[in-house]
């Protein structure tokens, strides 16, 4: 990797730029899976003395066989601090994950699979801290395959300092391939990214199929193999919009929704390195010493009510995007510990005016509980970060004197979904009338309809710092990376 330091023009004013040129090894071999473990090595879901490390066994006999792991503190392994022994079993898609204990905490860790003596490339692993003055977490959402090369993905894996990345969902999609007119005809053209399988995923073989071509990208390798992940789904790990909107013209598995939902499950477990359980109820909580508290929110799948579209059902304190359970496991974790920041990794915007029926304001009255009880902290900091819009932007969420701010809502530009000036029917004109929405809106405080990239949060005691990343075209294979925005949060 070659990186190249040069200015390119602002594009945002009041903030300039170092752009990093990207000579992509896209088909670099230096981190990427092969031989028994074509699709590398993970780790995720990180605590202070436990992570969860994954491969996948890939082997011409398909027979179920053990492989085994090793953890050590230096990369040539000369001392193996931890080692054992984890299955493949075609009942898991030969998805293999290790469940390592007792390590050291805020640390560092290398970690290897192998099989038949023959070993997987290295991964690096790293424990949450006791106490801590400084987290960077990595910020990422919307990767579909067919949008472009993962570029964003391999400038973050290639970032310093990075403790954890979360993922706020659509890791994959589950949409059929792309077809002559569609949004994404232009770069599947451009790239040679075509979905398989053609079809929309619905059985677990699909979803299967679908896990495996997206873990296949190298750039995506590099990322896992460099940094543990912290994941939760988003709509298109499942289906487009779950629950009961599914309903409307929207396919089952041999007629039957809940086996399509469980199928995808499924593939999403054996497939991230996520603890295996609990299965449906993923909503969970990180403490970076006494420094951050990350809470990954589910807003999709647990625990959400049908989404009506009638005005009545505003009114209806009995339906929910996240739920009781999840709102009072949320005040207990703010409550239980004390931390100076509390992020929350979220799927649906929170912060808007405009009715979004399956955002959080069609379903007032769990944002207005979980709004209510943020204010009622005064002495405690809070930063939404949130995922599914495709473009990158800022908004405040106000306290109920509509005053003051409560709390900051940041949005990362898309891995390679489709944002806004790359969807088929958007014109100019709809560019500009969304522009001129989000200027009224008096909340939103920078937004950007055609990029692409992550977020990077840079906490300390002193503040909390968000960097937002583009990545030029993910078109072609050669890229620059630049910030075009950061913030810095003071703390109360
Ligand atoms: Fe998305």
């Amino acid at each position: 990797m070659i990186f190249i330091k040069k200015p390119i023009p602002k594009i945002h004013s009041g903030l300039w730029i170092i752009a990093l040129l990207f000579c992509v090894p896209l088909n670099s071999k230096a981190v990427s899976g092969s031989g028994y473990f074509p699709y590398g090595v993970a780790s995720g879901d990180p605590s202070k003395t436990e992570v969860v490390l994954w491969t996948r066994l890939t082997s011409p006999d398909r027979q179920d066989a053990e492989v085994q792991w090793e953890m050590s503190q230096d990369k040539s392994f000369a001392q193996i601090e931890q080692q054992g022994n984890a299955m493949a079993k075609s009942a898991n898609d030969f998805c293999v994950k290790a469940f390592p204990g007792q390590l050291d905490p805020g640390t560092f860790y290398y970690y290897r699979f192998s099989y038949k003596n023959s070993y997987s490339t290295t991964g690096r692993t790293k424990t949450l801290p006791t106490s801590t003055e400084r987290i960077k977490i990595g910020v990422v959402n919307c990767a579909k395959y067919t949008g472009g090369y993962y570029h964003a993905y391999e400038a973050l894996s290639q970032m310093e300092g990075i403790d954890v990345v979360i993922h706020l969902g659509d890791y994959i999609y589950e949409s059929a391939a792309a077809k002559e007119g569609d949004s994404y005809w232009p770069s599947v053209q451009a790239t040679g990214r075509q979905h398989i399988p053609a079809h929309e995923c619905l059985s677990l073989e699909d979803y299967r199929t679908r896990y495996a071509q997206y873990r296949s990208d190298t750039s995506l390798q590099k990322l896992h193999a460099n940094f543990p992940m912290i994941t939760i789904w988003d709509d298109h790990e499942i289906a487009m919009k779950p629950l009961k909107e599914m309903k409307d013209g929207k396919l089952e598995y041999d007629g039957n929704w809940e086996k399509r939902k469980n199928n995808s499950i499924i593939a999403y477990h054996e497939w991230l390195p996520l603890r295996p359980e609990p299965f449906e109820n993923i909503y969970r909580s990180f403490q970076f010493g006494d420094l951050v508290n990350l809470m990954m929110l589910d807003t999709r799948v647990c625990c959400k009510s049908e989404v009506t579209k009638t005005l009545q059902s505003l009114e209806d304190t009995s339906r929910h995007i996240i739920g009781n359970e999840q709102l009072r496991w949320i005040e207990n974790e703010v409550m239980r510990h004390d931390a100076e920041w509390n992020v929350f990794g979220n799927q649906l915007l929170y912060a808007d005016k405009d009715m979004g029926w399956n955002r959080w304001s069609g379903f007032p009255a769990d944002r207005d509980r979980l709004s209510d009880f943020i204010e009622g902290q005064p002495d405690k900091n809070f930063l939404f970060t949130t995922g599914n819009a495709h473009n990158p932007h800022h908004y405040v969420v106000f306290k109920k004197d509509k005053k003051d701010t409560l709390f900051h809502e940041v949005l990362p530009g898309s891995i390679s979904s489709g944002n806004n000036a790359e969807k088929a029917f958007f014109d100019e004109s709809i560019l500009a009338k969304e522009e001129k929405r989000l200027k009224d809106a008096g909340n939103v405080l920078w937004f950007d309809q055609n990029s692409h990239g992550f977020i990077v949060l840079n906490a300390t005691p002193e503040e909390l710092k968000v960097d937002w990343y583009f990545v030029t075209d993910i078109r072609k294979k050669e890229f620059e990376v630049f910030i075009p925005y950061s913030i810095a949060l003071k703390p109360h």
